[in-house]
């Protein structure tokens, strides 16, 4: 059997799952020669919330990070989370902003995409495929995994084909949530590779404690690479730590050929980050903590902290079991999706609503709406048309792709941000991240007059992806 590969994932997943995605690139500096030794398959560095969290909090150009760490990095894949037409934003771009940021991102450094949507709904994976390959870069498309009656072997499967023929060279199970089990892993894996010939790559959060048992089981049923984390920035919510599954693997069929000692050096530094994390209250102990209710409710540990603190904004932090009950109710009305960006989001704060406004749907957010009315794509389980007319009334429902039905809009955003772009790829950052990218620009710009702005403190919640 071939040696398994490791992507490692301490500079995007580890840091955006312990510690809010707060790691800077001149904490990441110092490293990256050494890790670049390692001969990882790929190293994760961008994508998923690094950009938001570079603009909003960090005060630094994403776009640059990623050209200082090709240049640090010459010899190792670089890796990012893609959320398919949603981009690294929240809502569906059309598709001319959607090919810019792929032919962007490869340019300025990415190897590999990996791409997902919160619906598996393989239409809005289509555009971002398709501008991946014609830039010669992987296109990874992941199955965001979850449970569920209709989420059958058959069900990932199905998807899986899809994924191969719309033109994915590998396909990742992402389990976001942590709730795959080890022998659930075996057998997915294994199904998944009897039907697909593309590597399979598993991707699975630690927070119910299985994450290395279900690695070992899905390797053993044929997984081809798997995630893991520099072990002071693992486990947790975290992932499984790289230098264990190495050690795990060493001289066997599956050994990943990584040297332990080079990588004992590179954990001595992150050792000294983690230090400082802690110090500084960034790295909260619980959140290294072994966590089973992601087995029991089912949603995402990073949902859990969001739901409650929106409870206890509202002074109802004592109803947190009555939403733990609401969430699958809630989901189970919206057709079944997967939680992860930005479907937890969708529905946890719909079932918080039900909770404390004490009638259900008394109050619909305007995202709830948008989900139940076909805006994000098809969900898993038809939505039961009634429901759909109570939630959206006489509003017409999606059932094309999403992005077919918004116009261009690379150059009416190019005029909007006009005075304050000074590369091509800030017109990207605005697309995303509108009036907090025009914030990063005006900082940027006072930095030249050698004006200091204070840096944004404040902490956001933002899910494991
Ligand atoms: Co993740």
């Amino acid at each position: 059997m071939a040696k398994v590969k490791v992507t490692e994932t301490v500079l995007r997943d580890a840091h955006q799952s312990l510690i809010a995605t707060r790691m800077t690139l001149d904490e990441m500096l110092p490293i990256l020669g050494k890790m670049d030794k390692v001969g990882y398959y790929s190293a994760e560095v961008w994508g998923g919330a690094t950009f938001d969290s570079c603009l909003r909090f960090l005060n630094e150009d994403p776009w640059e990070r990623l050209r200082v760490i090709r240049r640090e990095m010459p010899n190792t894949k670089l890796q990012m989370l893609f959320r398919g037409q949603n981009m690294l934003g929240y809502r569906h771009y059309a598709d001319d902003v959607l090919e810019y940021f792929v032919q962007k991102s490869i340019a300025n450094g990415i190897d590999i995409i990996r791409i997902f949507d919160a619906l598996n709904d393989i239409r809005n994976l289509e555009t971002a495929i398709k501008a991946a390959k014609k830039e010669k870069a992987h296109a990874q498309v992941a199955i965001s995994y979850t449970l569920g009656d209709v989420f059958t072997d058959e069900y990932y499967v199905n998807y899986a084909k899809q994924c191969a023929n719309a033109g994915a060279d590998s396909i990742c199970i992402k389990d976001m949530a942590a709730l795959l089990t080890p022998y659930k892993t075996a057998e997915l894996v294994k199904a998944i590779k009897s039907a697909v010939d593309i590597p399979v790559q598993l991707h699975t959060h630690y927070t119910s404690g299985l994450a290395s048992m279900c690695l070992l089981k899905g390797i053993e049923a044929g997984a081809d690479i798997i995630d893991t984390a520099m072990s002071p920035l693992a486990l947790g919510t975290s992932h499984a730590p790289t230098e264990s599954m190495v050690a795990a693997l060493q001289g066997t069929e599956h050994d990943t050929g990584l040297d332990l000692v080079l990588l004992n050096e590179i954990r001595d530094y992150f050792m000294t980050l983690r230090a400082k994390y802690i110090k500084s209250g960034l790295l909260d102990p619980k959140m290294l903590a072994t966590d089973a209710n992601a087995l029991i409710y089912q949603v995402p540990g990073g949902m859990l902290s969001n739901l409650l603190s929106q409870l206890k904004q509202a002074g109802k932090a004592d109803q947190l079991t009555e939403v733990l009950k609401e969430v699958p109710r809630v989901r189970s009305d919206a057709g079944m999706p997967p939680l992860v960006t930005p479907t937890s989001q969708i529905v946890g704060t719909q079932a918080v609503f039900n909770v404390i406004t004490g009638q259900r749907y008394k109050m619909v957010t305007k995202e709830f709406k948008g989900l139940v009315r076909g805006e994000y794509g098809k969900t898993p389980v038809k939505i039961d048309p009634k429901f759909r007319k109570q939630i959206i009334g006489d509003e017409k429902p999606i059932d094309c792709r999403p992005a077919d039905l918004l116009e261009p809009e690379l150059e009416k955003l190019r005029a909007e941000c006009a005075d304050w772009t000074e590369q091509e790829e800030d017109v990207l950052s605005y697309a995303q991240f509108g009036q907090v990218a025009v914030k990063f620009f005006e900082n940027r710009r006072n930095k030249k007059f050698g004006i200091d702005s204070a840096h944004a403190n404040a902490t956001k919640g933002v899910h494991p992806v």
